[in-house]
Formats: structure tokens, C-alpha cells, sequence
């Protein structure tokens, strides 16, 4: 049945819509420039920020997962913080373990704002405050992230927490949070990754030739995409893929998109489809 039937007929009984609960991830490399220490791309947040806030006073629900980018992987990569304990740089790391943090709370605040400026509370969980352990297995109540209220947005990120081992720390990326989010919170009907660089997944890297975007993927299908390992210390695109493909399994609509064209994550949700990729 099309979603203007359906209205149609909630309206008859005197229903309103069922809303869409839809999680979104905006990847570090869209609101920041990977490879200048702590430089953000406000106007690429505030038009994702704005669509957002449309979309809440349509009466969806969003919850917002976002990434490092040059707010954390530089340095993390610089004192190998996702190795964990180096005994030889210990006091370096633990230094820059705390500057991470502090870094990411500084890139939080601008999504903070930026919602603010549409209207929209956004409620921040640092995971270093309440998570510990690595991979979508780490500990933690991610429940919270569920709590709905009106004009608000409940938001995380990517962070380097403690590991309760010798390892001490650790980066949890906000690919896994996701995961943990839609699996365990319950009613969600979207999950979109927010790309950077392209459209969604590509048969190549961004920029090579003969490079096409893929618009239905399952990890059956193999991809060549290209970590950049000297700028980011978790899986690039390929733990993207991977934790979408995870999410599937549980939630009907998980895509990868354009996050410098945000309209089409109202395209989508209003009509089901848009450019982009739909990972089955
Ligand atoms: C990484 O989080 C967190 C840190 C490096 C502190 P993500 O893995 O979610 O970040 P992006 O999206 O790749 O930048």
C-alpha cells in the first residue's frame, strides 16, 4: 500500500501516521576535513541539521550517531590509542586520550548548535561517560538513546573509551554504536549512513575511473574501497558496510547516501527510494 493511501486510511479512523523512527550517522569525513587537524565543515552540518529539524516537526523521531574526522582519528592514529596501552608512551597516550575526548565534545557542540538553530534540542551521550569495550559488543545501556520527547534528538558519536583490561582504552566508532542502537532499541524503520565523498557505496574508490555506485548491496558482494589507514583508525568505509550490513538483518530500510545532498534523506523517507545505497 503507497504511503498516501495509507494516510488516507489512518485519517478515515482518525488515526495520525505511525512516524518514522530513522537513525542516522553523519561519517566524520562529511563534517569535518579528514586530513586537517580539527577543521569542521559547519555549513555541510547545518544544511544536514536543517533537514533533520523538518523531519521532527513532521513528528519523525531521529536519533543521531555522528564520527571523529580530523576531531579524533589525527591524533588517536598519531599515539596508536586504538591499540591500546604502548607502556613506552603511556603518559602521551593517556594525554591524548583526554584531548580526544575533549576534541570530540568540541565537534559534538557544533551538532549541538546547528539543531539549536532549527529548533531542536539535541541531547548529548559522550561514550566515554558511559560505554567501556570495544566493537558492537562493547558495554553499556544504549537504551537511553531511545528516549523520545518532543523537539528533541537524542546524539552520540564516536569516542575513545576505557577498556577494563591491560589495553586501558580504546576507539569505539560510532559504526558500532550504530549497530548496538538499531539492534536493541526497538521500532526502527531507517538506518542511513551520511557519506562525504560520494553517493553511496561505489565499485571502486571515489574518484577512480570507472567508479559506479552500487544501489543494492549485500556483503555477498565484494567491495574495493580503500582505507585510508594513514588518516583513519577505524574501518573507513569497509566497518560501514559491515555494520549496515549487521543492521539489515533487523531493520527494513538501512542506506548509504550522499550527506552534501541531505534532501534525499527526505526523499527517502517520504517515497522509499533516492539515490543512493540500499544495503539488503
Ligand atoms: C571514531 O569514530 C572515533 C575516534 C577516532 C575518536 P568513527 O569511526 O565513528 O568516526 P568516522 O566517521 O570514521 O570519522
Amino acid at each position: 500500500m503507497n504511503t498516501a493511501i495509507c494516510e488516507t486510511l489512518f485519517e478515515d479512523m482518525g488515526l495520525t501516521m505511525p512516524k518514522n523512527k530513522i537513525v542516522i550517522k553523519l561519517g566524520g569525513g562529511l563534517i569535518t576535513d579528514k586530513s586537517q587537524y580539527k577543521l569542521v565543515r559547519e555549513e555541510r552540518i547545518q544544511s544536514v541539521c536543517k533537514i533533520i529539524s523538518k523531519m521532527i516537526k513532521n513528528d519523525d523521531s531521529i536519533i543521531l550517531v555522528h564520527g571523529a574526522g580530523s576531531f579524533g582519528h589525527l591524533e588517536a592514529k598519531k599515539w596508536h590509542l586504538s591499540r591500546g596501552n604502548s607502556i613506552e608512551i603511556i603518559d602521551e597516550q593517556r594525554l591524548a586520550v583526554k584531548n580526544v575526548r575533549n576534541d570530540m565534545i568540541e565537534l559534538n557542540n557544533y551538532v549541538v548548535k546547528y539543531l539549536k538553530e532549527f529548533g531542536i534540542e539535541g541531547i548529548s551521550h559522550p561514550p566515554s561517560k558511559w560505554a567501556n569495550g570495544l566493537g558492537p559488543q562493547f558495554n553499556g545501556d544504549i537504551t537511553k538513546l531511545g528516549d523520545e520527547k518532543k523537539d528533541t534528538i537524542q546524539v552520540t558519536f564516536g569516542d575513545v573509551v576505557d577498556v577494563h583490561s591491560e589495553r586501558e582504552f580504546g576507539i569505539l566508532s560510532g559504526d558500532d554504536l550504530m549497530v548496538r542502537i538499531c539492534k536493541e532499541i526497538p521500532g526502527i524503520t531507517h538506518c542511513i549512513f551520511l557519506l562525504g565523498d560520494a553517493e553511496g557505496l561505489l565499485t571502486k574508490p571515489p574518484n577512480e575511473e570507472g567508479s559506479e555506485l552500487i544501489s543494492l548491496w549485500s556483503n555477498e558482494q565484494e567491495i574495493t574501497g580503500r582505507h585510508e589507514s594513514s588518516q583513519d583508525v577505524t574501518g573507513g568505509i569497509f566497518l560501514k558496510a559491515e555494520s549496515a550490513s549487521k543492521i539489515a538483518q533487523n531493520v527494513a530500510n538501512v542506506w548509504m547516501i550522499d550527506g552534501r545532498k541531505p534532501e534525499r534523506i527526505a526523499e527517502l523517507v517520504q517515497t522509499g527510494n533516492t539515490i543512493g545505497t540500499k544495503v539488503i
